[in-house]
């Protein structure tokens, strides 16, 4: 950890932050980079130029794909219903239709790569998958490692080789439909994982080798509409006292929505087909390791009180929503990416992503910043300290 620790100073003082405070440096950029939530300044164009068409593109990570894009000098089409987000990106072509019933703007057209973001229901995708079986050498669909079936340590230790046994890797069992399921499109909790890999299957179906599915963790970082980890760094930003889950060992994982879009470009210009769970970082990442590698980018004094899971569960707190990127003894925080990570996809420091997502949340007008989706309010924050300090425990 100590290492760790001393890494993330040095690349601190490299970057020239040292001195400037944190807060100030999220509320104000850095000198000469990019304004956060845009694509990195140091892209280079791609050899071989590609026409992408990009199913969505307006959302979380449609934009920072875009960017991506373009910056590569690629040629970008999106496709949406032009609801979303419409005055992003005038100077590219934009086909206006709906996945549910209207696909009319896409016929008779002809990309290098159709890249499907959005898409959870399996007809979507089936469908235009088939209308674009001759237009495009490569279907990319976007889906989520939410398609395994929930699968347990069985009391394994987090950090031991017996967890690390457990990982799941792309060939891992997937999530099936409930018994009872009804046949309805409601997507919910239950529906998720399994429509997206239905909706997998149907891409295959259609483009059989020429498929690249990416199946991404929890995608974090500027825009992202959950604020999920968004919560973490706008609470080192406060500082003070943090009420930190359980004992600091559990793993977690998570993309730069950045990182991953870069990627999925990547795989595009190269042809690059397969399956591939897309989450970082390279190595294993403990709860602890991603607030202290937070707290220390910060500069702004806080201390975290790790509180075991039992006693947060007792007063009602909860994983994953409470308080956020944190699923207790979970495999789904520490799956397999050696695959993904062979085939390119880079992880920029997370200090890095905290900073950029802390800035772009202090920039949101202030009815949105009172009411964050997810997390706890400071007041049960001090209230749930304040039980657990007075347990003696
Ligand atoms: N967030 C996470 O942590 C996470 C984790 C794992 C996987 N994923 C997956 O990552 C992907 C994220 O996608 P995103 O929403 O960020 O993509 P996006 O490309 O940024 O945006 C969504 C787009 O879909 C369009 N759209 C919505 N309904 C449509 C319809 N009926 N017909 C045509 N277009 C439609 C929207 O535009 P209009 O409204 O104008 O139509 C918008 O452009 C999803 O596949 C999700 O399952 C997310």
């Amino acid at each position: 950890m100590k290492d760790r620790r001393e890494f993330v100073k040095a690349g601190l003082a490299l970057a020239g932050w040292a001195g400037l405070g944190f807060k100030g440096a999220w509320a104000q950029g850095r000198e000469g980079a990019p304004a956060p939530g845009s694509a990195s300044a140091e892209v280079s164009a791609a050899s071989r130029p590609k026409r992408l068409l990009i199913l969505g593109g307006t959302g979380f990570i449609g934009p920072h794909m875009v960017r991506y894009a373009l910056e590569r000098g690629h040629e970008v089409t999106l496709f949406n219903r032009g609801r979303t987000n419409t005055h992003l990106f005038p100077e590219v072509e934009k086909l206006v239709g709906d996945r549910s019933d209207d696909l009319t703007a896409l016929e008779g057209r002809r990309w290098d790569v159709v890249i499907d973001n959005h898409a959870t229901l399996p007809r979507w995708v089936r469908q235009s998958a088939e209308l674009l079986k001759d237009a495009a050498a490569q279907y990319i669909h976007v889906s989520t490692i939410s398609v395994y079936a929930p699968a347990s340590y069985d009391g394994a230790e987090p950090g031991s080789a017996e967890e690390a046994s457990r990982r799941l890797g792309e060939d891992a069992p997937l999530a099936q439909l409930p018994d009872d399921h009804d046949g309805s499109e409601a997507v919910t909790g239950q529906t998720y994982g399994p429509f997206k890999w239905m909706a997998e299957q149907a891409a295959r179906d259609v483009f059989g080798e020429r498929t690249t599915i990416v199946r991404p963790g929890l995608i974090v970082g500027p825009d992202d509409p959950t604020d999920r980890f968004t919560y973490w760094p706008v609470r080192m930003a406060r500082g003070g006292d943090i009420v930190a889950p359980g004992d600091g060992r559990d793993a977690v994982q998570f993309v730069d929505a950045r990182d991953l879009t870069a990627w999925i470009v990547r795989l595009a210009e190269n042809g690059t087909s397969g399956t591939f769970n897309a989450t970082g970082p390279a190595g294993r990442l403990s709860m602890m390791n991603m607030l202290e590698e937070m707290q220390q980018a910060a500069a702004v004094p806080s201390q975290l009180h790790w509180v075991p899971a039992e006693f947060l569960a007792d007063q009602g707190v909860r994983g994953w929503t409470d308080l956020p990127v944190w699923i207790p003894r979970n495999p789904l925080t520490w799956v397999r990416n050696e695959r993904a990570v062979e085939a390119g996809l880079e992880f920029r420091p997370i200090a890095d992503t905290a900073r950029d997502t802390a800035a772009w949340f202090a920039a949101l007008p202030e009815d949105r910043r009172s009411a964050p989706r997810v997390g706890l309010s400071a007041a049960r924050e001090a209230e749930v300290l304040g039980a657990w300090q007075a347990s003696g425990r």
